[in-house]
This record gives C-alpha cells, sequence and structure tokens, in this order.
C-alpha cells in the first residue's frame, strides 16, 4: 500500500517547506518535488498544513481510580485521539502496592493489547518502592521498553511514595538508563486540608480547589527537583500548573540543571473561576486543581523559554455519572478531565492562531519533545524519510464548535462546550494507513501497536 500526498505545506519542529510525501507500507520513502513513484492513493494536502502524528504522552485510559474507572477505554480513547490528530498515547499503569510491577504490566497489556487503535506505550507508576521493585527496573528498561517510571507525592494512602522511596527509585533509574516522572504536590499538606474542609462542612467543588493551593505545588516541584539534582536521575515533572512550581525548575536551571516539564492544555486556557459554581464545577474537578490567569501567562511564556517542552492532556474521563460519586463531597469526585480529542486543536486555535506560540513551537510541543524525551525519536515525533507516516493534514481557516454532541471521547460532557475554534484536523495516517478521513475511522481496532522505547536521559 502507497500514498502520495500533494502539495502540502510541511511543519515540523525546525522547518516549514512545500513538498509532496511518498508513503510505502509503514514509512516515510520520500519528501520532495515531482517525486515520479506511482501511488495506490493521492491525496491532495493545497492549503492544508501537515504536521507530524501528535504525541500525548499523559493519558489515563480504563484506569481504576478512586473507586471507578476511567470512561475511555484503549479502543474509544485512542480512537478519539486519532480524530484529534494524536496517533501516539502514552499511559500510565499504577503498580498496586504490595504487588510487582511485572503484575500491573501484564494488567494493562491485557487491557489494551488488540483494542488499541492509535499507537501506544506505557508509563510504569511505582508505588511501592522496595528491594523486589528495585530488582524490576532493569528488566523495565531492557526487555520491555518502559523507561520512564512515574512517582506520585500526593494520593496519600493510595499512590503517594515518601522521598526515601523516591531517592531509592531515582537512583536505580538513573543507573539503568531510565527517567523518573513526578505528579509534584505535597500529599501531607492537601490530606491535611481537604480533612479540615471536610471537618468545617465545606463540601463542594471549590473545595477541591481550596485544599490544593500553590504552594502545595511549588513546595513539591522543588523537593522533587533537589532529589533529582543530588542523585543525578534525569527528571519530568507532569501537568505543572503554577507560577511558584515552574519557578522551582527556573531556579534548578541556575545551577545548570536540566528538569523536563509538561503542562497540560486546560492549564494554558481554562482558570479557577469554572469551580465558582454549584456542583457543575465538578467537571474541572482534576489535580492539580485549574489555577489563576497569571499562572497561563506563566505557562505560556514558559514554552517560548524553552522551560515547559511538553502540551500534554492528563485525560481521565468521567461521565456525570462518575463525578455524581462526591455530589455531597468533594473528596469523592473522580479527578479528571477528558481532553485526548481536543488538545492539538485548541493548541493551535489559541495558542498559534492567537499568536502566542509559533507554529514550529506547536509542533515542538505537541509531536516532537514527547518523542525525544520519552525516547520514540525519530520514528515518531517527526516527518522524516525512513520513520513512521504518522502524518496529519490540517486546515488552518476551518472553524468549528467543540461540544459532547459530536466529540468521540465516551464522556457525555465537554470542558469546552461550544468553544469556537479555527484550525481543524482533517485527515490522519498512522503507519501509512489512513486513520481518519471525511470524519471517519478508517481502522480498527488492534491496528495500535505497542512502542518499546529507547532509554532516556536529561539531554534532548
Ligand atoms: O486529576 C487527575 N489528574 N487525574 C488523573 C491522575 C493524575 O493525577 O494524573
Ligand atoms: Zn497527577
Ligand atoms: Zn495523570
Amino acid at each position: 500500500m502507497s500514498v502520495l500526498i500533494k502539495n502540502g505545506r510541511i511543519i515540523t519542529a525546525d522547518a516549514d517547506y512545500s513538498a509532496d510525501i511518498f508513503i510505502d507500507g509503514e514509512t516515510i520513502h520520500t519528501i520532495g518535488k515531482n517525486i515520479p513513484h506511482k501511488a495506490d492513493t493521492v491525496i491532495d494536502a493545497t492549503d492544508k498544513l501537515i504536521f507530524p502524528g501528535g504525541i500525548d504522552p499523559h493519558v489515563h485510559l480504563d484506569m481504576p481510580f478512586m473507586g471507578t474507572f476511567s470512561s475511555d477505554n484503549y479502543e474509544t480513547g485512542t480512537r478519539a485521539a486519532l480524530f484529534g490528530g494524536t496517533t501516539t498515547v502514552i499511559d500510565f499503569i499504577l503498580q498496586k502496592q504490595g504487588h510487582s510491577l511485572q503484575d500491573a504490566l501484564t494488567e494493562w497489556s491485557g487491557r489494551a493489547s488488540g483494542n488499541a487503535i492509535g499507537d501506544y506505550s506505557f508509563h510504569m507508576a511505582v508505588t511501592d518502592f522496595n528491594e523486589s521493585t528495585k530488582k524490576e527496573i532493569i528488566n523495565m528498561v531492557e526487555k520491555e521498553g518502559i523507561t520512564s517510571f512515574k512517582t506520585f507525592m500526593a494520593y496519600k494512602g493510595a499512590l503517594m511514595i515518601d522521598d526515601r522511596q523516591m531517592i531509592g527509585l531515582m537512583e536505580e533509574v538513573k543507573q539503568r538508563g531510565g527517567m523518573v516522572t513526578v505528579h509534584a504536590t505535597n500529599g501531607d499538606m492537601i490530606d491535611y486540608l481537604i480533612a479540615k474542609h471536610r471537618g468545617e462542612g465545606k463540601l463542594s467543588p471549590v473545595y477541591h480547589y481550596l485544599s490544593q493551593p500553590e504552594v502545595t505545588e511549588a513546595e513539591a516541584s522543588e523537593r522533587f527537583v533537589d532529589m533529582a539534582n543530588f542523585t543525578g536521575c534525569p527528571a519530568y515533572i507532569v501537568h505543572l500548573t503554577c507560577e511558584g512550581a515552574l519557578n522551582a525548575v527556573r531556579s534548578a536551571t541556575k545551577r545548570n540543571q536540566n528538569v523536563f516539564v509538561e503542562t497540560c492544555i486546560q492549564y494554558l486556557l481554562l482558570d479557577a473561576s469554572l469551580y465558582e459554581q454549584n456542583f457543575d464545577g465538578a467537571k474541572w474537578v482534576m489535580s492539580p486543581p485549574l489555577r489563576e490567569k497569571k499562572d497561563q501567562e506563566t505557562l505560556w511564556a514558559g514554552i517560548n523559554q524553552g522551560i515547559v517542552n511538553i502540551v500534554a492532556t492528563d485525560h481521565c474521563p468521567f461521565k456525570w455519572e462518575q463525578k455524581q460519586m462526591g455530589k455531597d463531597d468533594f473528596s469523592k469526585i473522580p479527578n479528571g478531565h477528558p481532553a485526548i480529542e481536543n488538545r492539538m486543536e485548541l493548541l493551535y486555535s489559541e495558542g498559534v492562531n492567537k499568536g502566542r506560540i509559533s507554529l514550529n513551537k506547536y509542533v515542538e510541543v505537541a509531536c516532537t519533545n514527547p518523542a525525544k524525551i520519552f525516547g520514540m525519536f525519530p520514528r515518531k515525533g517527526t516527518i522524516a524519510v525512513g520513520y513512521d507516516a504518522d502524518i496529519v493534514l490540517f486546515d488552518p481557516k476551518e472553524k468549528h464548535k467543540l461540544s459532547a454532541t459530536t466529540h468521540h471521547m465516551n464522556v457525555d460532557y465537554s470542558g469546552y462546550e461550544g468553544w469556537e475554534l479555527t484550525g481543524k484536523v482533517k485527515t490522519v495516517l498512522l503507519r501509512g494507513r489512513i486513520a481518519i478521513d471525511k470524519n471517519e475511522c478508517l481502522i480498527d481496532r488492534g491496528f495500535g501497536q505497542f512502542i518499546k522505547r529507547k532509554k532516556v536521559s536529561s539531554k534532548i
């Protein structure tokens, strides 16, 4: 099967040029003008931008969490991702405390394999680091191609590890060629504030926000960065939301440390005023919570300064009925927000179209850096001869509205209901196959492959 994409404008993290692309099988065979090869399918990309397939390195599909499961499974989640121009996702395996990493991998592979439509990989969340877990790290890196290890400094009593475990994990992961990533908020402070608010009968969603003030994130980010500096372990902060936390990273750069930073699309675009409505605010109950306008400015600046490296989603959808679990108590609202389908279009419309970031920066933070930081480059994350033909054809002028009535995520509301966007994903290719065209998904459950990742470092 061959495909020729003609007359497009190709945008990568460091280039912007017009050329045709000839795809043979799963990979890009030729990029150039007047390519002489005959193709089975010819796509005219006149007036379209051509991006590498998006990579969302922070999603939670079919995840057991807070007494329920996130509502998108591998089939619905990766399909929705494809509709939005994201061809590869990295999901989080959660080790069960008292159990092995291998057990958790087996459980997650069972959910994903044969079900995913788009490509996927895994981070391993280590929730119980001990002598036995330590021995498993080498196998994860060398054999399984899982090279990033997630930690939680919050969710006390469930997922949180202490600093002793963190240091031990960092030393082992560094030695094996991996990276430690973190949900950096102070679990003890949050636990205290949740109990305090509940004790005072303050139970509405706004108290979720008030239980996780900026200082809880700034403090944990600084502590994490210090531990990474001490151990020399490559380090990455997931879903960073605020000025205080980013300034902890900025301070670390002054001692020549490099820490990778991810923010998520919602922290760039939404703010905490959404919690000032009755239970409706539960739609945006996520951790960390939405912040302030000044934090959005900090995050956009951080992207342009090269300190914020990735824009992800932390896609963790729950249906409205599931959110009702916390109707009478904010601490029981399942934490998470749906965005896997919206990230690329929102970031283009609100970022590029509104002049906040350049086109090249857009590709860098949504496609290329996730591939580089997590060991998939150049197979993924760019448009280059010899590598996967994961390609998005994008109409930069088309206007459309986001709505739960038209999205493909398995969730009955949208965090962006009625938002008018400029710029739309039109056609998506995954490993040379036309996956999305004319608002239809043309590939089936099971097409998605597990992507083994290479060793990583603090340099990209
Ligand atoms: O609210 C969130 N973020 N839910 C998913 C779990 C996590 O902390 O990433
Ligand atoms: Zn988190
Ligand atoms: Zn998450």
